[in-house]
């Protein structure tokens, strides 16, 4: 996952920073010094000919006296008219920055729809894979993970010679935190460089390479799905045929756990938008509990029911009906 910077009056654009080395480390991303220098330059051309300046985004790292910022003061001392896009809570702050501070803001509603692709997922993952661990040092939206996943697990309850299926398995975690030696357990990812370490790290488990939405798995085979923190990769409109997608997995009478990133209310949900500021991953979609609950139930679930197991986790839970 990364950015790019574009010059908005050449249509040139440079790879802008990136989750992983090398760059200038700054928050989570690490930053290209080319790509800044050719954005300065940028806004310095713009400064000088364009009638309007346009930086998207604005933000730490231009507070702090990095990115845009060289740019953005010619720009601002140039006197052009700029349009600078800043997260709702550092708008203040940029004001008082560029030393505009009656700017007018206009304020544009969160988009409704995931912004990384399938593509960009399945990237992300396939770097992260060697040495996946979300527990160790995550402060953004995993905060919590292990003990989160160890309480989600006691919902599991998995019974003698199980099968079960992990969706979004990754490297195994939640597998291996609730199997038994006697559980069959099966797993599905999008990202072949989570499987191939999946693999590896237990060698027994029976690994397909595929979608929430279209699960490479016989229908009615399994006693209990599970599903930890990749249910948010899904758009909202998407939720009910996940949900179908793990009942027609499911045999009769069988359970469902999902451990995600969920909110109760959007207010809980913007509030901890705030609280992690740049920690949050405005290209994912934290779902909130209710709709998950009620796609569960539209799909056909059972029992559906859900229980906050961390500061920012929640398992929903439900069942197939025993006979159809
Ligand atoms: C945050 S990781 C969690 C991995 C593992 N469940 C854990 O708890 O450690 C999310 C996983 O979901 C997978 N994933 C994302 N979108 C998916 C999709 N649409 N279908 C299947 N897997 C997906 C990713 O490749 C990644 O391995």
């Amino acid at each position: 996952m990364g950015y790019r910077v574009r010059d908005l009056s050449t249509g040139e654009e440079r790879p802008l920073c990136s989750l992983t080395p090398p760059g200038i480390p700054f928050r989570r991303f690490f930053f290209s010094p080319e790509a800044l220098a050719f954005a300065t330059e940028a806004l310095a051309r713009a400064a000088r000919r364009a009638e309007v300046a346009v930086a998207d985004e604005v933000g730490p790292l231009e507070l702090a006296g990095g990115g845009f910022a060289p740019g953005l003061r010619t720009a601002v001392g140039a006197g052009r008219f700029l349009v600078l896009t800043v997260r709702p809570s550092l708008v203040d702050e940029v004001r008082r920055w560029v030393d505009l501070p009656t700017a007018p803001v206009v304020t544009v509603p969160a988009l409704p729809t995931a912004l990384r692709t399938l593509d960009g997922t399945r990237q992300l993952f396939d770097r992260a894979a060697a040495g996946y661990e979300p527990g160790e040092g995550n402060a953004g939206p995993l905060t919590g993970y292990p003990a989160s996943l160890a309480r989600a697990g006691e919902l599991v309850r998995v019974g003698p010679g199980a099968r079960l299926l992990d969706i979004g398995i990754g490297t195994g975690s939640f597998a291996a935190q609730v199997a038994r030696s006697d559980t069959v357990v099966w797993g599905v990812d999008l990202s072949p460089g989570m499987l191939a370490q999946c693999r590896e790290d237990h060698p027994g488990y029976h690994l397909r390479e595929g979608h929430f939405l279209q699960l490479p798995v016989p229908d009615e085979a399994f006693d209990i799905v599970i599903s930890s923190f990749a249910f948010h990769h899904l758009l909202p409109a998407e939720y009910e045929r996940a949900f179908r997608e793990i009942l027609r997995a499911l045999a009769p009478g069988g359970r469902f756990v999902l451990l995600d990133v969920l909110f109760a209310s959007e207010s809980d949900r913007q509030a901890a938008r705030a609280a992690l500021g740049d920690l949050w991953d405005d290209e994912e979609i934290y779902p909130l509990v209710p709709e998950v609950e009620a796609a569960a139930r539209r799909a056909g679930a059972e029992g559906v029911g859900s229980q906050h197991v961390g500061e920012l986790h929640w398992a929903v839970v439900g069942a197939k009906a025993r006979c159809s």
